[in-house]
């Protein structure tokens, strides 16, 4: 079981960005937090971040030529804007989650809009890093 975890734009910034609504905790403690859980359930697990559209397009489509079997992402910003991002799901068609660290569905009104769910299978929001543990344990069962 191979799963990618794609982080997009000022995700990196954890700890830092605005800790009242994303918390106290940075990116690296997210990604030893995901890591360390894959180790105990033997998923093999690849962390991607980056800033910019394009880039997180290229690491979709890599996936498909990696034989990844699930997508764990967290669009940042390009949640509200990007449909090449979802169409570069659409075209890998491998399963993915969509997790947000807020409740986005309590806060202002263009996060409501959200072009990678029309894709992806299941959206977690408003759990923290929790959310990325739920999202990666709901793959690893359902590739089962
Ligand atoms: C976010 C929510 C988005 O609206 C925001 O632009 C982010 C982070 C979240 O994890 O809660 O960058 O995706």
């Amino acid at each position: 079981m191979k799963i990618l975890v794609l982080n997009g734009p000022n995700l990196n910034m954890l700890g830092i960005r605005e800790p009242d609504i994303y918390g106290a905790q940075t990116y690296d403690n997210l990604i030893a937090l995901i890591t360390s859980h894959c180790e105990k359930k033997g998923i093999e697990v690849n962390c991607l971040q980056s800033n910019h559209e394009g880039d997180l397009v290229d690491y979709i489509q890599q996936a498909y030529f990696d034989k990844v079997d699930g997508i764990v992402i967290n669009p940042g910003a390009y949640t509200h804007t990007s449909v090449a991002l979802l169409d570069a799901l659409k075209a890998v068609s491998i399963p993915a989650v969509e997790v947000h660290i807020s409740k986005v569905n309590e806060r202002e009104a263009f996060r409501q809009i959200s072009y990678v769910s029309y894709y992806c299978s299941k959206t977690i929001t408003g759990k923290g890093f929790d959310g990325y543990i739920e999202a990666i344990d709901f793959l690893a069962d359902g590739a089962k």
